[in-house]
């Protein structure tokens, strides 16, 4: 038998400590939670992804009455941006959740598909893509997806 350690990093920033760049994304993806359809849960989920070219796209979660029909904040803002500048990579992904009338103080945690789909759109590109878990205490800085998912599945794996 043989033990594997997998590791992972994680900074926990305050507000101040945020570059601007990262602050500005941020803001972004807060503005966003007004916009979440989210009747279902309440649970307002904004997200903004940042490009290679500067462009900043959008994202909220989408909720419908056949409840796995609705999507999740993160993955709108990176369909979107695979659809609108499929040639742009995916620098930097903000997210930030409201509820209970307040943001969060807790950085929410991407759910396991968005974690496989932002792995996707990182190994697309062939870079990293920061992302940047806003929390009203502290927010969270993943310097790639891929160490919010440890044993990722990617296109290699495919070929056995
Ligand atoms: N949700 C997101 O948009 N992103 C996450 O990272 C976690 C959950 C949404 C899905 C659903 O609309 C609501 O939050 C409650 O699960």
């Amino acid at each position: 038998m043989k033990e594997y350690n997998l590791k992972t990093q994680l900074r926990a920033y305050r507000w101040d400590e945020l570059s601007e760049e990262q602050r500005a994304l941020v803001t972004i993806a807060k503005e966003q939670t007004e916009h979440s359809y989210c009747p279902y849960s309440h649970f307002h989920v904004g997200a903004a992804a940042k490009l290679g070219n500067g462009v900043i796209i959008r994202g909220c979660n989408q909720e419908n009455a056949a409840y796995p029909s609705g999507l999740c904040a993160e993955r709108t803002a990176l369909f979107a941006a695979g659809a609108q500048y499929p040639e742009q990579p995916v620098e930097k992904l903000a997210i930030a959740c409201f509820t209970d009338g307040h943001f969060t103080k807790e950085p929410g945690s991407p759910c396991g598909a968005c974690r496989q789909v932002m792995v996707e759109t990182e190994h697309r590109y062939g870079g990293k893509m920061e992302v940047i878990l806003y929390g009203d205490d502290e927010t969270y800085v993943f310097e790639s997806a891929a160490d919010l998912l440890p044993l990722i599945f990617v296109s290699e794996n495919l070929k056995g």
